[in-house]
């Protein structure tokens, strides 16, 4: 398995989750701990700088890639006016962009069956009331057509490629402030805030054989956030 972004709890809680049955490769910046493989990378660099040293290496050391989650991710809270074109580059370079240059080197690697998850966010559909972050928004809304149009080109191959839209997941970028999370929750269906190891389990479904007729879906893991939002 290749992936992004482990370092962060909802890849930390897919490490604990997947570690003993697959042989994980990590590109990041940062270690994300013993038992996986890992790639130095930083994804706001143009490609150039990286992804062909990515695959020598997948190439030379596994052959074949049996899944791609692509988990990394960046937010600025701010109001379009005053997103800085820095922001706007690392947001939709780490967000979107890498994920498409991977998954293009990545494809001819995929073997029969492989499984691609992206992660995108409730942000893709919906405006928050509790901060504008449009560059966020756009980037996300990408992985979602990303998803649809990669389980139609790479279905022939039985490769299944699905996408899983968090909500308000309890991890170091959550709500630091008590009246947000107040109100957070108030809109959530199930009324609390969710944990980094259910959304790690609905990707980790999706990369199972129990999800072997699922492609081109997204899987909002948000309590119901999404529906009053
Ligand atoms: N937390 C939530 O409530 C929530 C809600 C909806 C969606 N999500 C999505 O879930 C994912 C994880 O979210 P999180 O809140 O747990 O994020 P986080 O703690 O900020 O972690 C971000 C991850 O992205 C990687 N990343 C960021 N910039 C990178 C760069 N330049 N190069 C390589 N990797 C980079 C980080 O890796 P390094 O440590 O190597 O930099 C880290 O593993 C993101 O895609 C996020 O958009 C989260």
């Amino acid at each position: 398995m290749v992936a992004t972004g482990l370092s962060s709890a909802i890849g930390q809680a897919l490490v604990a989750r997947l570690g003993q049955h697959w042989t994980i490769v990590a590109l990041g910046r940062t270690f994300p701990g013993d038992g996986v493989h890992w790639l130095p990378v930083d994804l706001r660099k143009p490609p150039a700088a990286w992804l062909s040293a990515v695959r020598e290496r997948l190439v030379a050391d596994y052959g074949h890639v049996e899944a791609f989650i692509h988990l990394a991710g960046v937010v600025y809270s701010d109001r379009t006016e005053s997103t800085t074109l820095d922001e706007w580059e690392s947001t939709m370079a780490v967000n979107l962009a890498s994920g498409f240059h991977l998954g293009a080197m990545l494809s001819p690697l995929l073997s029969p069956g492989a499984s691609v998850v992206l992660v995108g966010s409730v942000d893709a559909r919906h405006a928050s009331q509790d901060g504008p972050a449009a560059a966020y928004g756009a980037a996300k809304a990408g992985l979602f057509g990303l998803v649809r149009h990669w389980a139609a080109e790479w279905g022939e191959r039985g490769i299944r490629v699905n996408g899983v839209a968090p909500g308000a997941i309890l991890t170091g970028n959550g709500p630091a402030d008590d009246k947000v999370r107040e109100r957070l929750q108030s809109r959530i269906s199930l009324g609390r805030l969710g944990y980094p190891e259910e959304v790690a389990a609905v990707i980790a479904f999706l990369l199972s054989p129990d999800a072997s007729y699922v492609t081109g879906s997204w899987l909002s893991v948000d309590g119901g956030l999404n529906i009053r939002y």
